[in-house]
């Protein structure tokens, strides 16, 4: 998709006042029991229009945002509680040409890593594992092999194994797979297949 076409997507969002994403809201209830969450530290990976990212500055967090079309941060910034600015960081960046990330308490990518190139996949997905903290959380989708967009071949896809081999290492706090039909944000008909997932590394998983 091109930014033009992320941009009616992010006004319909606004629009419509969507929460955030369910899995997002799962990671925070389990986290809001720990101690410690003013030094907590986020990102949100394709923070879209901020949904997410807002949540987790309301909770305290300094969050990390990172998308590659530039509007996202313009979006972030006429949205953002100006108290929360100070915890904010935006960057521009594509997921295929980020080399490290900073250490992170909690990896946030709602429906955004499908976008990845798959070429790139495999060592972006290493660079998310290694910034998590032990015992740090990761939340998110990935799309499975029979949604309707599995055709494009610059978006990836994974099977349950698949899925279930990325999070060696974490343990699986909430899994679920649907596979049903609906629309896209749009108004298109489409098949979902997604895979909806909150992890916890696991104590000295790399
Ligand atoms: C479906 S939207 C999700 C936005 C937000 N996470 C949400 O749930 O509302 C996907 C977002 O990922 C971003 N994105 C897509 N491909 C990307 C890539 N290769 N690198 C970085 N960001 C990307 C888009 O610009 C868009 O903001």
């Amino acid at each position: 998709m091109n930014c033009k076409m992320w941009k009616t997507h992010y006004d319909k969002i606004n629009k419509e006042k969507h929460p955030l994403a369910n899995t997002l809201s799962q990671a925070l209830n389990l986290i809001s029991s720990r101690d410690g969450l003013k030094e907590f530290q986020a990102i949100d990976l394709g923070c879209g229009n901020g949904i997410d990212t807002f949540a987790m500055l309301e909770k305290g967090f300094s969050v990390l945002a990172i998308d590659k079309n530039p509007d996202a941060s313009l979006l972030l910034k006429k949205r953002i509680n100006p108290e929360h600015l100070v915890r904010l960081s935006f960057q521009n960046l594509s997921f295929e040409s980020l080399d490290e990330l900073p250490s992170a308490d909690l990896v946030n990518a709602s429906f955004s890593l499908p976008f990845c190139h798959p070429d790139q996949f495999e060592k972006f997905w290493s660079n998310i594992r290694g910034c998590i903290n032990s015992e740090g959380f990761f939340c998110g989708h990935f799309f499975g092999t029979k949604d309707s967009w599995s055709s494009n071949s610059t978006m990836t896809f994974h099977n349950l194994e698949a899925v279930k081999r990325l999070f060696e290492g974490f343990e699986l706090l909430y899994f679920e797979e649907t596979a049903k039909n609906g629309k896209t944000l749009s108004g298109k008909e489409k098949f979902w297949h997604v895979f909806h997932v909150v992890a916890k590394k696991l104590h000295s998983t790399k």
